[in-house]
């Protein structure tokens, strides 16, 4: 392999560009010639791919969001649409595929490398929800830009004596909710893995009151429903007088954690050389502080699970 691509896709992540760094890096490091295609599978499909040198990638290890740009791109789902990809990778000569971000993404790979291009995923996603991985690049930072809100929504929750319903991002998954909310001491987190009885939520809220609390931090991801509708429910079911804050893409920008960065960077450096091993159609995680990679086809069919110890945990701590 001489020539590879790299692109990013899907919802950004903070740390995609250290990720994207990596992988131009390593491959130059490796003595191959490395593409950056624009706009994901829609920028692969237009031919929108530049030659990238060290110097394309210097300054933007701490950078939110993609210098490559992303998209989500409905025509790549097509055959025509993923034919019109192929003709581009051969035209340039592209021999192989580090494809950054969500399952959305790593489903475009897996049609790719089906087809004779070899594609390695790197799992970028805030979410935390692509199984094979115990982390994703972006999580870190959304979860502590979540953190700094609750924090500042705590002192005006505490002064008013209110509750306050936090919807969180996570359309499928509930990491970044129970994270922040375990993180926060939020009294009650709720989770698309997870039903939770309304009245207990009620009951606890009113414990809480009942024994002086000055104010309760719900957390919600935005999968489970919307934060306003159950914020209504609540002020429907007690005298609490409650706030509703949606963080909404706050959650998606922002210079990438230390944490993310070196994510980012170990995950981006293995995915070049995954692909220079000949595996193809494989997906590059870290498990326990290993790098490993999987098959990309069986990680997408496996489910991403909640950790339930942690679920019951943060139930014990806000009793
Ligand atoms: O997948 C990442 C994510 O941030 C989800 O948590 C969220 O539901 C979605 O992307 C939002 O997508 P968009 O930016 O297209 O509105």
């Amino acid at each position: 392999m001489k020539k590879i691509g790299v692109l990013t896709s899907g919802g950004d992540a903070p740390g995609m560009n250290a990720a994207i760094r990596a992988v131009v890096r390593k491959a130059i490091y490796h003595g191959l010639e490395v593409y950056g295609i624009k706009y994901g599978y829609q920028g692969l499909i237009e031919g929108n791919i530049v030659k990238m040198e060290l110097g394309s990638v210097g300054d933007i290890i701490q950078r939110g969001g993609t210098m490559l740009y992303t998209a989500r791109s409905e025509e790549f789902k097509t055959e025509e649409g993923q034919q019109k990809g192929i003709e581009q990778l051969r035209k340039f000569g592209i021999e192989g595929l580090v494809v950054i971000g969500g399952d959305g993404s790593f489903r475009g790979a897996k049609k790719l490398t089906e087809k004779g291009y070899p594609c390695v995923g790197v799992p970028g996603t805030i979410d935390n929800d692509i199984p094979g991985t115990d982390f994703t690049i972006g999580f870190d930072t959304a979860l502590n830009t979540i953190i700094e809100a609750i924090d500042k929504i705590r002192d005006t929750a505490t002064s008013h004596e209110r509750t306050y319903v936090i919807e969180v991002m996570g359309r499928d998954a509930g990491d970044l909710a129970l994270w922040a909310g375990l993180a926060d001491g939020a009294e009650t987190i709720l989770v698309p893995e997870r039903q939770e009885d309304f009245q207990d939520v009620i009951e606890r809220l009113k414990r809480g009151h009942d024994r002086g609390k000055r104010h309760s931090i719900i957390v919600v991801a935005e999968g489970v429903g919307s934060g306003f509708e159950f914020g209504q429910r609540i002020k429907e079911a007690t005298d609490l007088e409650t706030r509703v804050t949606v963080l909404g893409h706050t959650q998606r920008g922002g210079s990438p954690t230390a944490s993310d960065r070196v994510l980012a960077s170990r995950l981006g450096a293995e995915a070049v050389d995954v692909l220079l091993t000949g595996k193809a159609g494989r997906m590059v995680g870290i498990q326990k502080n290993v790098l490993v990679n999987h098959d990309i086809i069986e990680v997408l069919n496996e489910e991403h699970s909640v950790d339930m110890d942690m679920y019951r945990l943060s139930q014990e701590l806000s009793i």
